[in-house]
């Protein structure tokens, strides 16, 4: 039993592998949090690690009577109230119908159900005949009206996961405004933190931030109707020491992939709390008597083994439980991308040939990109006419891409289906599917507008025109782009009261049409992606089990995207590929080796003009694909190790789950004269069994490795890479 419920006190402790996380209903109804870290014994109490002091200047709810030492403001809550007393970072903002602000929730009654629940219309992590989950809802109503909470606190042991969202119920007769529905809050009442977030831009997405959390607020967040480049919907928090192998560390990670808040705080008692959800600013919802609201999923999951162990139990929660389908371990077909070999300049002939040749390289799959569809010769047009262009492609889709077949290839093919250009049929006969406020110029960005994803005939005519085109090419294979953020909210399929609701009813809209188009197409793979990584998050990975995780593929400023990214994902839902040098960007010359090298620890592929690479690269080419499918066990299916990333050089390495196995690639990026050797520390081995290095041909014991490292013989040039594997031997 992973939930250990002691009725007489109401103390709720909730025991994953090697992690306790434990509540407590006090003698006011209020639920506490007493403790999340390294398991404890559930028998134990914690709730005496609340200390209680004279807070008569911060305020004291009417049933403390003279007490007072009983204040809202300084207790650690699970579903911190509202405009009563505690004037931290709340959860939950209700505007009642006389226009009172006040959310005061006190427990009602708790329930056990024996697997995870899924949340109506929004990804979240699932469970399975191996490990099915447990969910522990604890009910809460309001003190004076009839609204009710119920917090959701999912388990998955293996994983050191615990998943929190809640359901919050208008009851009465009146409607009731939500102003604010975040999914969690996590108090801590002693330890000294820091906060990590990863924050980035177009092309250089999620570098690793680390902050000291202190009495200022310091609070990340999306207000585009994505997840964004800019902040990644994700949040460590740690002791000041804490590395990849040590101290206590914490994760939240948002389930969502719209506008998101996570806000960190120290408060008057240095007690800090840490809260996550949709992002309050553009939000309201109106919940009628009866309505419910599920707020998305957050995957908690704490580590006393420092970030390492911590995100390599969020890469099995997230490869176990969240990722679906056909393609959830199957192994993902290499691809050739035309997009950055082609651009919009295409015709079937290019695409031909570069088929032609890929499939003559060992490359399986070819993704048709932008410019194939409507009239789309650039990006200020032909967005929505989902329809091919048969004078570009010399023929319908169903033709090109028996072609593409013919060579043995995979087919796969690009859309952005959330969009709409204004030179397009779909605009001239729809003007009013795109989002824009009547009266206003709407703001555009990348020269297009966003549809309204709230509407169903807008969803309903989407699936149409995209099952059409997978259908007649047999696709296997769909790129889900969103190439920009979203403004100037109106839709007029809303009253005006509710047109807060647009942002979140935009998302349920895009889920909602992703998973009909999962269920219509079953076995299909899709990839993810905004602009590169700016809706790299956990909600669409429900959906896509890959995401582009950058439009900069340049193997160097991938190794910090890459970096920044392992620490909430898996190598698995990164799409990397090798692209031409010197990139347009960057300007900067990488051998094909690195790049692949760099790329292989990801969803692999090539995006580059196949003909314009020399006959040494070429025939390295085969290699690349072999060494891929040949570690594709370790690097899409195994544990991952952060080792070393600074100024000189980065590296990374996989074990095998059953520790028969393991390798490790290292960049140089910065070479220097008479260098010095690089001693690589190693991780995962198994202390006694004996492995072989592919790189020095020696035999140690994984404890030797381990101990004492690898010295590289050589010390690699500048933008030079090794990939080194360790394996098993009886010898
Ligand atoms: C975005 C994507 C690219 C490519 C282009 C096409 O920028 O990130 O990979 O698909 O759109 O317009």
């Amino acid at each position: 039993m992973a939930i250990l419920i002691n009725e007489q006190t109401l103390t709720f402790t909730l025991q994953t592998r090697s992690t306790s996380y434990q509540m407590a209903v006090d003698e006011h109804g209020v639920l506490l949090h007493t403790y999340y870290g390294a398991s404890i014994d559930p028998e134990d109490d914690l709730r005496e690690l609340i200390v209680r002091s004279d807070m008569g200047f911060s305020g004291n709810p009417p049933e403390a009577g003279s007490d007072r030492t009983y204040s809202l403001d300084t207790l650690p809550q699970e579903l911190p109230s509202s405009g009563v007393g505690d004037y931290r970072e709340d959860m939950i903002r209700l505007r009642h119908a006389d226009g009172s602000m006040a959310a005061d929730f006190r427990f009602e009654s708790w329930e056990v159900l024996p697997a995870a629940q899924p949340i109506p219309g929004l990804p979240a992590l699932y469970g399975d005949e191996q490990e099915p989950g447990e969910t522990l809802i604890l009910t809460l109503k309001e003190k004076a009206s009839s609204v009710k909470v119920k917090l959701y606190y999912g388990i998955f042991e293996k994983e050191n996961v615990i998943t929190r969202s809640a359901v919050i119920l208008g009851g009465g007769t009146a409607p009731v405004q939500l102003e604010k529905a975040l999914s969690c809050c996590l108090d801590f009442q002693h330890e000294e933190l820091d906060m990590i977030y990863f924050s980035g831009r177009h092309a250089m997405e999620r570098t690793l931030r680390r902050v000291p959390v202190g009495f200022a607020r310091t609070e990340i967040g999306s207000i585009r109707g994505t997840s964004s480049h800019q902040l990644n919907p994700g949040v460590i928090l740690c002791t000041p020491g804490a590395d990849e192998e040590h101290g206590l560390c914490w994760g939240m990670l948002f389930v969502y992939s719209g506008c998101f808040t996570a806000a960190v705080q120290k408060g008057q008692r240095c007690g800090t709390r840490a809260v996550m959800g949709i992002h309050p600013d553009w939000f309201s919802f109106t919940l009628e008597p009866g309505e419910q609201f599920c707020t998305p999923q957050v995957i908690l999951s704490c580590s006393d083994q420092g970030l390492g162990a911590l995100s390599r139990q969020y890469h099995d929660v997230i490869r176990e439980h969240l990722c679906r389908g056909a393609w959830k371990h199957a192994q993902r077909p290499v691809l050739i991308n035309n997009w950055e070999a082609t651009y919009f300049d295409f015709d079937e002939e290019k695409i031909l040939s570069l088929g032609r040749q890929a499939a003559g390289l060992g490359i399986e799959m070819l993704v048709l990109d932008d410019g194939w569809f409507g009239k789309r010769d650039g990006d200020t047009s032909g967005l929505g006419d989902w329809v091919v262009n048969e004078k570009k492609m010399g023929g319908s889709i169903g033709q090109l891409a028996a072609k593409l077949h013919g060579m043995g290839l995979k087919f796969g093919i690009w859309f952005e289906p959330e969009m709409i250009s204004e030179d397009s049929d779909l605009f001239r006969a729809h003007p009013d599917w795109a989002i824009r406020i009547p009266g206003r110029e709407p703001n555009r960005g990348r020269c297009q507008l966003v549809l309204d994803m709230s509407r169903k005939e807008i969803r309903d005519y989407l699936l149409d025109r995209i099952s059409a085109v997978l259908e007649e090419s047999q696709a296997d294979y769909v790129k889900w782009d969103m190439n920009r953020s979203v403004c100037d909210l109106y839709s007029s399929a809303l009253p005006a009261e509710r047109s807060g609701e647009l942002f979140h009813r935009y998302m349920l809209g895009v889920y909602e049409l992703l998973e009909r188009l999962l269920q219509r197409f079953p076995d299909l793979l899709l990839e993810g992606c905004s602009g590169g990584g700016g809706r790299f998050d956990a909600g669409m990975l429900y959906y896509s089990p890959q995401i582009w995780c950058s439009d900069n593929a340049d193997a160097i400023n991938r190794l910090q995207i890459q970096y920044g990214t392992s620490f909430f994902y898996p190598v698995s839902a990164m799409g990397a590929h090798v692209a031409v040098v010197p990139g347009f960007r960057e300007r900067r010359s990488v051998p094909l080796k690195t790049r692949a090298d760099v790329a292989m620890s990801g969803s692999f592929g090539y995006e580059l003009d196949l003909s314009k690479l020399d006959k040494e690269d070429l025939e390295q080419i085969p290699g690349q694909i072999a060494l891929f499918k040949q570690c594709y066990a370790l690097t899409h299916e195994g544990d991952y190790y952060r080792l070393c990333m600074n100024d000189r050089m980065s590296a990374w390495g996989f074990a095998a789950k059953d520790r028969t196995s393991a390798m490790v690639t290292v960049v140089m990026t910065e070479a220097e004269a008479n260098p010095l050797p690089v001693y690589l520390p190693l991780r995962g081995l198994d202390p006694d069994k004996r492995y072989r290095c592919s790189l020095t041909g020696t035999i140690r014991s994984g404890r030797s490795w381990e101990r004492a490292g690898l010295a590289l013989p050589q010390t690699p040039g500048q933008y030079e890479s090794l990939v080194i594997t360790f394996e098993q031997t009886e010898d």
